[in-house]
């Protein structure tokens, strides 16, 4: 027997997403203040699409009559040294996303819980599209730690993890 149930396990996942939206405000900040608009924009694009990710785990818990617990948030991390540390800390943020969404599909196959097996299927996929988004974004920074306004005209031009996925889960409220 697991010790956790689904929707518990999902309750606290709700948690994560929602931490990981407020980490991104937190790095967009940082690039607000340097005055760096592209970057500073695709992380508060990215915040919202955390946001959007836990509300789409609401909105599941609100399908299935179970439980919604709106979690408390611990303070997230504004300041950053350099101007690469945001987007290394962005990838392993995500990675370890990853590693959650990975448990919460374990959990759902292990308790025979299908119509939880199914609603995760779209998170793997969403996980390995914003590892390999801010892996790319890692190299491009990397590469211009001495000028970052190419960083700058890199996002204008390519505008990454700006599609719309029609086969997202609904979120509750809409998708704003
Ligand atoms: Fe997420
Ligand atoms: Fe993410």
């Amino acid at each position: 027997m697991p010790e956790k149930s689904f929707p518990e396990a999902l309750n606290e996942q709700i948690a994560n997403e929602f931490a990981a939206s407020q980490q991104y405000v937190g790095a967009a900040v940082h690039y607000d203040t340097e005055t760096l608009p592209r970057l500073a924009g695709f992380f508060y694009r990215q915040a919202v699409e955390e946001r959007d990710h836990a509300m789409m785990m609401v909105q599941y818990l609100l399908d299935v009559d179970e439980e919604v617990r709106i979690p408390d948030i611990e303070s997230k991390q504004s300041r950053f040294d350099d101007s690469v540390s945001p987007v290394t800390m962005a990838l392993e943020q995500e990675k370890r996303v990853g590693e959650e969404i990975y448990a919460l599909c374990e959990l759902a196959r292990g308790t025979k819980d299908y119509r939880a097996e199914q609603f995760m299927q779209w998170f793997v996929k969403e996980q390995v599209e914003e590892v390999a988004l801010m892996q790319d974004l890692l190299n491009v920074v990397e590469r211009s730690r001495d000028n970052l306004l190419l960083v700058e005209d890199y996002l204008a031009r390519e505008n990454p993890g700006d599609e719309n996925d029609p086969t997202a889960p609904p979120a509750a409220g809409g998708t704003l």
